[in-house]
């Protein structure tokens, strides 16, 4: 009899520890992060994946990412999939800034913390957001073709109508632009969103811009590098690409090699390895309930939103390989060998 329920007793404690073996337990020693990306097919955003997960590793964490390929409602359904897989937290870079609420909810009713990535999301309840400064990279998008084009015809390529950053980087622009409005130096002859940030969509806008204004455009404030791209195509068809000031933002590599041969008059850096391991560093932080240090908070509609903003830099003819200095890119990738 001794010798079954000593048996018995062992199986037992086996069967009980079976399901712990060969499964990625998510805990708060070995977290598990669902990163949700609008669109990888952003260049930005395959940095940010490399760098958030190479951070996140080093503390211990393992990312799951997805990427929504600009479909709201597929990125939606990515994150009630992470929320059912039980992961600890979701890290969130809304394709749709408006369109998280309860999906939020959802994700704190199953004790799962969620981070704004970049783009703060919109009248819900997120924990915390980290970005850069986004209207003070519009102030230097513009300030910067301002400088390169004091006077003349301008025209505004806005980012998606979607992002909430758009709104931001718009309100930046006006602050650097207002006052050489309103003594008469410049005047905005359109404007224009570009949806999904696509460089396709913003092509087409600066075609029929400079259709509709007889090439009278002497100076564009695009919105990022992937639009100003786009843009740049149209300027060019019309033998106007380095004639007409143009910014941007990410330091793509094509941007960087068009500020380098004068097509693009700036792009801003916001340096993507800085805000990927900040944000895997507050992501496990949040997970392990430990104290974070947030530099201010921002309205977003519902609540004061803890958040860390970044600082950017804008890069010119003059300071533009800081971008390999930093290890962003190499000599070779932007000397294009
Ligand atoms: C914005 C982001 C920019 C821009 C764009 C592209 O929200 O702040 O870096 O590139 O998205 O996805």
């Amino acid at each position: 009899m001794k010798k079954h329920t000593v048996m018995y007793g062992t199986l037992t404690a086996i069967a009980l520890c079976l399901p712990l073996i060969g499964t990625a337990q998510a805990s708060p020693e070995h977290p598990v992060i669902g990163f949700s990306i609008d669109d990888l097919r952003v260049e930005r955003w395959t940095r940010d994946r490399e760098y958030f997960t190479a951070a996140a590793k080093e503390l211990g964490a393992e990312v799951v990412v997805t990427s929504a390929d600009a479909n709201e409602q597929k990125q939606v359904n990515q994150v009630e999939d992470m929320i059912a897989k039980k992961v600890d937290a979701i890290v969130i870079v809304p394709m749709n800034s408006q369109i998280f609420a309860s999906v939020i909810d959802e994700a704190h009713d199953a004790g799962i913390k969620v981070l704004s990535y970049d783009r703060l999301i919109l009248n819900a309840d997120e924990d915390a957001y980290i970005s850069f400064d986004n209207e003070r990279v519009g102030f230097m998008q513009a300030e910067a073709v301002l400088k390169a084009k004091p006077e003349g015809n301008y025209y505004l390529l806005g980012g998606a109508p979607t992002d909430n950053n758009a709104k931001l980087l718009r309100e930046g622009q006006m602050k650097a632009l207002q006052g050489a409005i309103d003594a008469g130096k410049i005047k905005v002859i359109g404007d224009q969103w570009v949806p999904e940030w696509s460089p396709t969509n913003a092509l087409s806008i600066m075609e029929n811009a400079l259709t509709a204004a007889q090439n009278k455009i002497d100076a564009v404030v695009a919105s990022n590098d992937g639009t100003a791209g786009g843009a740049i195509q149209a300027l060019a068809a019309q033998g106007l690409a380095g004639k007409v000031p143009i910014s941007g933002q990410d330091a793509d590599l094509a941007a960087i090699k068009r500020v380098i041969d004068g097509t693009q008059t700036v792009t801003v850096y916001k340096p993507l390895n800085l805000i990927a391991t900040e944000a895997a560093k507050l992501t496990v932080k949040l997970i392990k309930g430990e104290k974070v240090e947030y530099q201010t908070q921002l309205d977003n509609g519902q609540k004061k939103v803890d958040s860390i903003l970044l600082t950017p830099i804008a890069l010119t003819k003059d300071n533009v390989m800081k971008v390999v200095e930093d290890g962003f890119y190499t000599k070779d990738q932007v000397e294009g060998k």
